[in-house]
């Protein structure tokens, strides 16, 4: 059975209510239900977790090692452009992810198109909403781990 990890950054548990111009009125909840569901009609099981701390956040990359996990689908928010402990992590564990946003970065402050994670990334989705994680599970769902 696949084992997906969905991590969430800081200010993601505000969803629904935060700039929603920028982030639509999605919240954070029904993203991870559906994501929950989509996960589950496909014969996998998918866990969510979100922090606003950054050492929350390594500890549970570090956690996905010994956990069964086999895919990661990540948002970093605000630590996309700040963390290198965060990407460590993901590079220690070793495991294939996906790097979420919900905004089109490219499209946004200068600051935003400096991400730590893409270039450890199998793919970047940007732009795309709640859509997004949608889209990094479908292609979680099938893919296939390096022995
Ligand atoms: C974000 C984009 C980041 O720049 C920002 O700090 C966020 C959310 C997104 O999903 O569009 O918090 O990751």
């Amino acid at each position: 059975m696949k084992n997906i990890l969905v991590l969430h950054g800081p200010n993601l548990n505000l969803l629904g209510s935060r700039e929603p111009d920028v982030y639509g009125r999605i919240t954070l909840n029904e993203i991870n239900e559906r994501l929950t569901k989509l996960a589950e009609k496909n014969g996998a099981s998918l866990f969510c977790f979100q922090s606003n701390a950054e050492d929350q956040l390594v500890e549970r990359v570090q956690q996905a090692c010994a956990d069964g996990t086999q895919f990661i689908i990540i948002n970093p928010a605000a630590f996309t452009h700040t963390s290198v402990a965060l990407r460590d992590a993901l590079a220690a564990v070793a495991l294939p992810f996906i790097e979420v946003h919900l905004s089109n970065v490219f499209a946004r402050e200068t600051f935003r198109k400096e991400s730590f994670f893409s270039d450890l990334a199998i793919g970047v989705i940007s732009g795309l909403g709640a859509s997004g994680y949608e889209f990094a599970v479908q292609f979680a769902l099938h893919h296939k781990n390096q022995a």
